[in-house]
């Protein structure tokens, strides 16, 4: 986690002065299913320990933000009257948040806020939903008396994707930095929100990530495409079945898909075709768990890259170079994680495998692409809150 007191000499010096209160937000991970939120299905992921740390004070104006991005030494002031909002994409979520929650009825006036990360940027880790969160704890805290829900920040951070920077993400990402707790992965359904903790602690396992470096950036992406493939498949077999209620994936059998294949096309169908796999997938995965069948685990993530290559196109060369060299090491497990186009993979490896994995990814890696991948150690860590 990002040190206070480096976040709180920036903020010293680029403001008046005056120290004001500092929250922190985590990016996440995620065991299992992938692009499966926005379709009503179920996701497993963790908060980690590295994420977005802010510290904010009211400034006593009516409506001037003055924002200071400490990594990219940017500053940025704007005014939360400007329909516009602020052109810089970091302020944006800023801008997205304040507005979302004066919706809720909070009375968001100007604030000072400078910030600074250590969750790595386009990695695949949701460094926009820690800063989301983030964002939202501490205006819930300085104008919104705490009253604003656990969930309602997790719907603020989302609509502020969807609204202002054009993402339209699901909502596991702001739910786990929200809601994460050290030591647990959450089993989400993201249709009903309900929601278990599953303790996590593989006994003689290790879950690491490596980053390829390949920046992945999900705005104007064709994120949104895939999204638009799932609704379209959806219609479709609500057209043919008007007596039924049909409202995401979740909702469709494979019988039903089948049945509209040749209307929707082969791309819609094959991602639709991704979505009810990886639906059942995670359902494996949490029965394999709570049986300690790492084994299991682990062939279900193998599907699921395969998956997310073959089926939904969201890998990119290097992620399936880092998946194959999983194979190749004996790693229990290996696939991409997030919402693909770059970043990392996630890899369940046996203790006793972990040094020589390490070592081969980097060296077959480093000489086929040019740069080693970044080694991401998994910590499962708590979700957001006020630091002092
Ligand atoms: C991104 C989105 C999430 C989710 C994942 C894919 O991280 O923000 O809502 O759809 O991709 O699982």
């Amino acid at each position: 986690m990002i040190d206070i007191e480096f976040v709180r000499s920036r903020f010293i010096k680029h403001f008046d002065g005056k120290t004001g209160n500092v929250y922190t937000s985590p990016g996440r991970i995620n065991l299992i299913g992938e692009h499966t939120d926005y379709n009503g299905g179920f996701v497993f992921p963790g908060a980690v320990d590295k994420g977005i740390t802010a510290e904010m004070r009211v400034n006593g104006t009516e409506d001037t933000v003055m924002a200071y991005a400490i990594d990219l030494k940017d500053r940025v002031d704007f005014h939360l009257d400007d329909p516009a909002g602020p052109k810089a994409s970091w302020a944006r979520y800023i801008y997205g948040i304040a507005k979302e929650f004066q919706k809720l009825g909070v009375p968001v006036k100007g604030f000072n806020i400078a910030f600074a990360g250590d969750v790595p940027l386009g990695a695949g880790m949701s460094s926009s939903a820690a800063m989301e969160s983030c964002f939202a704890c501490g205006l819930n805290d300085l104008f919104g008396e705490n009253k604003v829900s656990q969930w309602d920040m997790v719907l603020a951070g989302q609509a502020t994707e969807h609204n202002y920077c054009g993402v339209n993400c699901g909502i596991m990402d702001q739910f786990a930095s929200v809601f994460g707790k050290a030591g647990c992965l959450m089993r989400l359904d993201c249709r009903s929100r309900e929601f278990e903790y599953f303790p996590f602690k593989p006994d003689g396992y290790r879950l690491v990530l490596l980053n390829s470096k390949v920046k992945h950036e999900l705005a104007g992406s064709p994120y949104n495409d895939r999204r638009n493939s799932c609704e379209n498949v959806v219609k479709a077999i609500q057209a043919k079945h008007p007596e039924g209620k049909f409202e995401t994936l979740r909702d469709c059998t494979w019988e039903q898909l089948e049945e509209v294949r040749a209307e929707v096309g082969e791309e819609d169908y094959t991602r639709a075709h991704f979505v009810l796999g990886e639906k059942d997938r995670v359902l494996a995965v949490c029965d394999a768990l709570l049986a300690g069948d790492y084994e299991t685990v682990g062939q279900k993530m193998f599907e699921t890259h395969y998956g997310l290559s073959k089926e939904y196109e969201v890998s990119c060369e290097e992620l399936d170079y880092l998946n194959d060299l999983a194979k190749e090491n004996g790693v229990t497990g290996s696939r991409i994680m997030g919402g693909g186009f770059g970043g990392c993979t996630i890899n369940l490896v046996r203790a006793d495998l972990y040094n020589k994995f390490i070592a081969d990814a980097k060296a077959k890696f480093a000489a086929k692409y040019g740069h080693e991948p970044e080694v991401i150690d998994v910590v499962i860590g708590d979700g957001s809150r006020r630091l002092c």
